[in-house]
């Protein structure tokens, strides 16, 4: 089994560069004694650099990235452009880009380019709701097959699945908790999709789970959730609460 992840996304947050600074040095010095989880954080592009400098414990990733190589995009930023900065993950896909208006087949765009530029993808789906006819998994399964259609066999376990039901993301007005137990029923279902899709190495390809995540809940989504990570966005932003979720998954079986 690969080691668990614990991937801070901070959203466009925060205000200042110093405050970035503060935040980041802060689970630096945290993590010193953290052996067998991956802590990720990915902050807004322009902070990447400075922040880069400060910890080579904390796998630096990016909140989007283009598909074009090189050339006439204003105001993209390529795959490759990040992975020469240091920048080792990206997340593709939330469903606060999707909301603003990006679809598979862009994401499936970025995701085959970030792969060729060595980037490892966090590719985020998740249904806005549950419906009694339990149809939120066929909308899953549509993000996964058009999102990834074209990865190689060989490049899947590199993908990183985070499955965010966007009814219980902390931004959602009137959200509501998700359980181990859907996270669970979600992440079988998820890895069915990969191996019927990519073969048995799919197994290799992590699941985590992310919405609302915070030091009471961490411990069960790992233990019970099926996942073997997860995505934390607003507790991410506070050290001490990223701090006492990453202790968790180092230390909950
Ligand atoms: P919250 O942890 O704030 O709900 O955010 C989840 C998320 O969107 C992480 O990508």
């Amino acid at each position: 089994m690969s080691k668990r992840i614990v991937i801070g996304n901070w959203k466009m947050n925060p205000r200042t560069i110093q405050e970035a600074e503060r935040l980041f040095s802060g689970v630096a010095k945290g993590i010193s004694r953290i052996k067998k989880t991956e802590v990720a954080i990915c902050p807004p592009f322009l902070y990447i650099e400075g922040l880069k400098k400060l910890s080579r414990k904390i796998s630096l990733g990016a909140q989007d990235a283009f598909f074009g190589e090189v050339g006439a995009f204003t105001g993209e930023v390529s795959g490759e452009m990040l992975y020469n900065l240091g920048v080792r993950h990206v997340i593709l896909g939330h469903s606060e880009r999707r909301a603003l208006g990006e679809g598979n087949g862009d994401i499936n765009k970025k995701i085959k380019s970030a792969l060729s530029a060595g980037l490892r993808p966090i590719l985020c789906v998740g249904e806005s709701e549950r419906d009694t006819g339990h149809g939120y998994f066929n909308l899953v399964k549509s993000q996964l097959e058009e999102c990834l259609m074209g990865v190689s066999k060989d490049s899947i376990v590199k993908v990183i699945i985070a499955y965010e039901p966007v009814w219980a993301i902390s931004s959602t007005p009137g959200r509501k908790d998700a359980t181990p137990e859907d996270s669970l029923e979600m992440a079988i279902f998820i890895h069915k999709i990969l191996s019927d899709k990519f073969g048995s190495d799919s197994s290799k390809a992590r699941i985590i789970y992310g919405g609302s995540v915070s030091g009471k809940d961490a411990g069960e989504f790992l233990r019970h959730g099926g996942v073997e990570g997860l995505l934390v966005g607003r507790a991410s932003l506070d050290t001490k609460k990223f701090m006492e979720i990453i202790k968790i998954a180092e230390n909950s079986e």
